[in-house]
């Protein structure tokens, strides 16, 4: 099942998720795979499950948008453990479509979560991924990339935001 994508504005996308307690059951087998799913829709390389209006502490990711089974990761009750280095790039959200701007993230993130089947793991990851661990781990405590550019850009779009919603155009 595809679920729309939830846009900011709404709440749930600045509150803290809830840790995953309950782990290889049916129920969250399936919501991952429908988080897939989604995020390959939206051709998104990262969703966390509060863009689907599920306030739970879980994250997808793949690098490879679909193209290659074997970067698809997920990060459930994730942590970050190390971070080393930094890069500027340009990063967008799918909760904040038509938007993209520049911001300076580790170059290497080592995250600790859990897997599907509750089992703990740790990955570093560079570049894309390490941007992907961080954006997505920032979304399961109710942050946003806006919320690491300065205080100018982030009114600017906040702006922008306010005329499409008054317009419709941010549904
Ligand atoms: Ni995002």
């Amino acid at each position: 099942m595809i679920y729309p994508i939830v846009k900011y504005g709404d709440p749930v996308l600045e509150t803290p998720a809830e840790p995953v307690t309950e782990f290889d059951t049916p129920e969250l087998n399936k919501l991952l795979e429908d988080m897939f799913e989604s995020m390959y829709a939206a051709k998104g390389v990262g969703l966390a499950a509060p863009q689907i209006g599920i306030s739970k502490r879980i994250a997808v990711i793949d690098t490879s948008v679909g193209e290659d089974p074997s970067k698809r990761l997920v990060l459930i009750n994730p942590e970050i453990v190390a971070c080393e280095g930094g890069q500027v790039e340009e990063e967008g959200c799918l909760s904040i479509p038509g938007f993209r701007e520049p911001v300076k993230r580790p170059k290497r993130v080592t995250v600790r979560a859990r897997n599907a089947k509750g089992e703990e793991f740790e990955m570093t990851g560079e570049d894309l991924l390490a941007r992907a661990f961080v954006h997505e781990t920032d979304h399961l405590n109710g942050k946003l990339y806006i919320n690491h550019i300065s205080v100018l850009k982030r009114d600017l779009i906040r702006r922008k935001i306010r005329k499409l919603i008054k317009a419709g155009e941010w549904t």
